[in-house]
């Protein structure tokens, strides 16, 4: 994308990726892409905060050097450290090697790790600003949001938020950077949900404190290094943040997550009678078969119902091998306090129910009920089925 004025002298030059298919090696955007939004603040003093991910750097420098000659740029600001936000940090710094890099003393000793970098690097601490003329940077430190090192950088004139991570979302940039510009802001939304489960909820205490923190700063303008820039209504994504950051300790909406796996369609049998039970309840309800819909997907709506029901069978004595990773990813990602219910097929001894009932402690869930059949399940035990998902569903409400 060409690059995006935000304010007088305040410009978006980031970049959309829409080559990695996994995040992290482990999140698919592949449908969605991301972008790794970089900024530049023009003033007495040039700064750009936060980069991109080194394959990108080429895009990258050209549309900052059409903007800025880069032996003007004052400061790179390095809010995380994350190679998706500074891979393209070394290749800049060769280019400009009089640029200061500012972040947390943390940054500072990974910037030595990560990139052998150690000249120009200024430790900033909670509250410091620096003036720029006739802007000012005040740095915001926020740790494990997503990393120790990070923090934020508010910019005091025009009131902007450049939060990094936080209030980021998946998806690359579809024509426009604003929030009240794309048509399809409840897919941002979506997107950042799922961000959010994926690369945050594991630390939703953090996030707590962050909040607290920006609670007397005000934000005209919230401006992520992922996905959209909210500048229309930035209050929208903090609120959902609040939301998300509470469900680790309050209770979900209710609603069932139906997570299942089936070998020769046994358990699948049954899910789908339990999963008519759910809706005789009256419950909403969303079906996921793990072994075709990534974690991804799954951990927003583990998130945000509070019912989990498990259907899978035994598989060498234990739970189902890709449910088994599935509720170690949610219990990674802090999907406690649900309640939860296990169905499945077996053909001798089974083993499932205890290896799913081992990781439902983990993960503190409150198992309701379970139903083990063997084989394939009879009339009756379909029927049997339908109930076993009614009662469960009903105990939600
Ligand atoms: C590779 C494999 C390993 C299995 N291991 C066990 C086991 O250890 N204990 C058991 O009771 N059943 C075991 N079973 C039997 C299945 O649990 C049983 O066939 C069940 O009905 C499959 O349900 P599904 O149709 O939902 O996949 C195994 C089946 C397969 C194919
Ligand atoms: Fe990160
Ligand atoms: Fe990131």
């Amino acid at each position: 994308m060409l690059p995006v004025e935000i304010k007088p002298g305040i410009t978006w030059v980031g970049v959309n990726d829409r080559i990695t298919e996994l995040f992290e090696g482990l999140w698919t955007i592949r449908q969605e892409g991301v972008s790794y939004n970089s900024y530049l603040i023009r003033d007495d003093k040039t700064v750009v905060i936060d980069l991109c991910k080194s394959m990108l750097t080429g895009e990258f420098v050209t549309q900052l050097e059409d903007l800025v000659p880069l032996e003007k740029i004052d400061f790179v600001v390095v809010n995380h450290m994350e190679p998706d936000h500074t891979g393209a940090l070394r290749t800049l710094i060769k280019k400009a090697p009089q640029v200061q890099i500012i972040g947390t003393a943390k940054t500072r000793d990974m910037l030595r790790e990560f990139y052998g970098i150690t000249e120009n690097v200024r430790a900033v601490a909670d509250g410091e600003t620096i003036d720029l003329g006739h802007h000012t940077l005040r740095f915001v430190v926020a740790p494990f949001l997503h990393w120790p090192e990070t923090m934020m950088t508010y910019e005091e004139k025009e009131q902007i938020l450049f939060s990094c991570d936080a209030f980021g979302s998946y998806g690359a940039l579809n024509g426009s950077i604003f929030d009240d510009l794309v048509d399809d802001l409840n897919w941002y939304e979506q997107e950042a949900l799922r961000y959010y489960t994926n690369i945050v909820a594991i630390f939703p205490k953090p996030v707590r404190k962050a909040l607290e923190k920006l609670a007397n700063v005000p934000v005209q303008i919230l401006a992520p290094s992922h996905g959209l820039v909210w500048r229309k209504d930035p209050k929208r994504i903090i609120d959902l943040y609040d939301r998300w950051s509470n469900l680790a300790t309050e209770p979900a909406d209710p609603g069932v997550t139906m997570i299942y796996a089936s070998m020769y369609g046994n358990s699948e049998a049954v899910m789908e009678a339990v999963a008519q039970g759910v809706v005789d309840a009256g419950l909403p309800l969303k079906i996921f078969n793990i072994s075709k819909t990534p974690m991804s997907y799954i951990l927003p709506h583990l998130l945000t119902r509070n019912g989990v029901l498990i259907g899978a069978p035994t598989y060498e004595g234990g739970l189902f091998p890709e449910m088994a990773a599935a509720m170690r990813v949610a219990e990674g990602k802090r999907m406690y306090n649900r309640k939860a219910a296990y169905f499945g097929s077996h053909a001798w001894a089974g083993g499932a129910e205890r290896e799913f009932r081992a990781l439902a402690q983990e993960l503190q869930w409150e198992v309701l009920d379970t139903f083990n059949f063997v084989g394939t399940p009879s009339r009756e035990e379909l029927t049997k089925a339908r109930e076993f998902g009614r009662t469960f569903a009903s105990k939600l409400k």
